[in-house]
């Protein structure tokens, strides 16, 4: 679990807990409470409110550099409505965004890291409405559609250090994509990613032209249940196919006895999902995540299993729930890897983990994160915050989209207090408004695609 990055932050001695382990309770009670009923492998009763935090702190960082005074950049002043900065113990500046200048020498993306870089402001932002978008956006994310009063978190866009590269544009992005297909493959906070992408190539607007092509897929409604897997969408213009299919764990998952309606599940820690064996070959590009289901809790309440090598596991140190996920993670980076070579075409992306941000409490006690301002709105490190993540691509071909520290200092950018199906009380500080941070992450894709 080292590099979580977590600090004190401001002088409200509030802290940033980043914690992997008790995630998958607060996804379980969005998802299936409140959003969702179980789905194949995902029980109901999670009982388990071991809840492990991780909780440290360092000194705070560089709210604003040294840049506000030395940089070129337009600065402005903000007033508390319009604010995104805290006035009372910072500089009330946020950069403006400039359009970089076509003469300056471009960085080349290859050296680039994307995950280095600052939060500007750029009034272009947000490239849709969160008012529109209903063809894809959940009501539940989109923020615009709550109490919410405060939106300078959807005028911030992320301008990594040192890169050059081509501002997302839905039409170059299908143009990129002329007869090819996306796939993200993960828990929700994929689909989130999947939602925002839908909505930025359309800008927000209707799309009748469109197609659902779930079926080509397997992704139908089963019966009884209330939602499919995953989605698959076409755009017919340019042949292009953008689809979401829900592995929370990133491993395969098979029925122990197909007979028993209660079964348990085998929890293949080495296998990539069947879904993604299944089709991989009619990929072009895929993203892939997981990490806030990783905890005990989930796994008895799922009935998972870990099975090593088709059995089931007897390894000590693999039964810890931190190794089992650093197992899978690898596995699944070493096999999509191997899959490379088989697919000259393919790209693949392992998505880092997306931080949460539960103050003064967890997300069952109490836990907050009301702020309207950024924590920081730099990021200087080198290294990515999630170190399984680049541990795990580290010489593969494999690409790190790696979103973890520019999204840690963006607290004020989830649906907080205004997650309409909460119990009161209870605040979503796990998923993002839509728009929001995660139209970053597609930025980030859609520059190295
Ligand atoms: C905000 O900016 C204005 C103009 O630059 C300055 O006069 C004022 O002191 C600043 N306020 C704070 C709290 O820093
Ligand atoms: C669309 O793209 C797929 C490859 O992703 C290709 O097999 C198919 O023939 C294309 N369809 C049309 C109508 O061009
Ligand atoms: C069905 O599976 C559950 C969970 O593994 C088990 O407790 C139960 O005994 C099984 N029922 C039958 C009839 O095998
Ligand atoms: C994760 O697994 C890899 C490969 O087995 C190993 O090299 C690495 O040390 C493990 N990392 C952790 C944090 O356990
Ligand atoms: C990050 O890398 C750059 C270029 O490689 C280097 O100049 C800089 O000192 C590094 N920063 C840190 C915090 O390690």
């Amino acid at each position: 679990m080292k590099g979580w990055f977590l600090y004190e932050w401001r002088t409200r001695h509030l802290f940033i807990i980043s914690s992997l382990v008790s995630s998958t309770l607060i996804l379980w009670f969005w998802g299936n409470h409140h959003l969702f009923p179980p789905q194949a492998g995902e029980s109901k009763d999670d009982t388990t409110n071991v809840v492990n935090l991780l909780l440290s702190a360092s000194p705070p960082p560089s709210f604003l550099g040294d840049e506000g005074a030395a940089s070129p950049l337009v600065s402005i002043n903000t007033t508390p409505s319009s604010s995104s900065l805290d006035t009372t113990h910072h500089k009330n500046t946020t950069e403006i965004y400039k359009p970089p200048n076509k003469q300056d020498p471009a960085v080349e993306n290859q050296a680039c890291n994307f995950g280095r870089g600052k939060w500007v402001r750029d009034d272009n932002l947000p490239l849709y409405s969160g008012f529109g978008c209903k063809q894809w956006l959940s009501g539940m994310w989109a923020c615009r559609l709550t109490q919410r009063t405060d939106f300078a978190y959807e005028k911030l866009r992320w301008q990594p250090k040192d890169c050059q590269f081509d501002h997302f544009s839905g039409p170059q992005f299908l143009k990129r994509m002329q007869d090819k297909t996306l796939a993200f493959i993960g828990d929700s906070l994929g689909r989130q990613q999947f939602q925002s992408l839908m909505c930025m190539i359309t800008g927000g607007e209707e799309r009748h032209d469109v197609e659902d092509v779930g079926k080509e897929y397997g992704l139908v409604k089963a019966r009884g249940s209330v939602r499919p897997d995953g989605w698959a969408y076409r755009f017919p213009i340019t042949n292009t196919t953008i689809l979401y299919y829900w592995s929370a764990s990133l491993c395969n998952l098979e029925p122990i006895d197909p007979t028993n309606k209660t079964t348990s599940f085998a929890m293949h820690l080495d296998r990539p999902p069947a879904f993604l064996q299944r089709f991989i070959s009619r990929f072009n590009v895929v993203v892939l995540n997981t990490g806030h289901h990783w905890n005990r809790g989930k796994l008895n309440a799922n009935r998972w299993v870990m099975y090593v090598g088709g059995k089931p596991n007897t390894n000590r140190k693999i039964a810890d729930i931190t190794n089992a996920k650093n197992l899978t993670i690898y596995s699944i980076v070493k096999w999509v890897n191997g899959e490379l070579l088989k697919y000259p075409g393919l790209k693949a992306f392992y998505r880092s983990i997306s931080p949460r941000h539960f103050f003064n409490g967890d997300w069952n006690s109490g836990g907050t994160c009301d702020s309207t301002t950024p924590g920081a709105l730099e990021v200087s490190q080198n290294d990515s915050s999630d170190s399984i993540a680049s541990g795990a691509v580290k010489g593969t071909n494999v690409k790190l989209l790696d979103i973890t520290a520019l999204s840690g200092v963006r607290e004020e950018g989830h649906i907080s207090r205004y997650s309409i199906r909460a119990t009161p009380g209870m605040q979503d500080c796990l998923h993002w408004c839509l728009p929001g941070i995660p139209d970053t992450w597609n930025e980030l894709l859609f520059a190295q695609i």
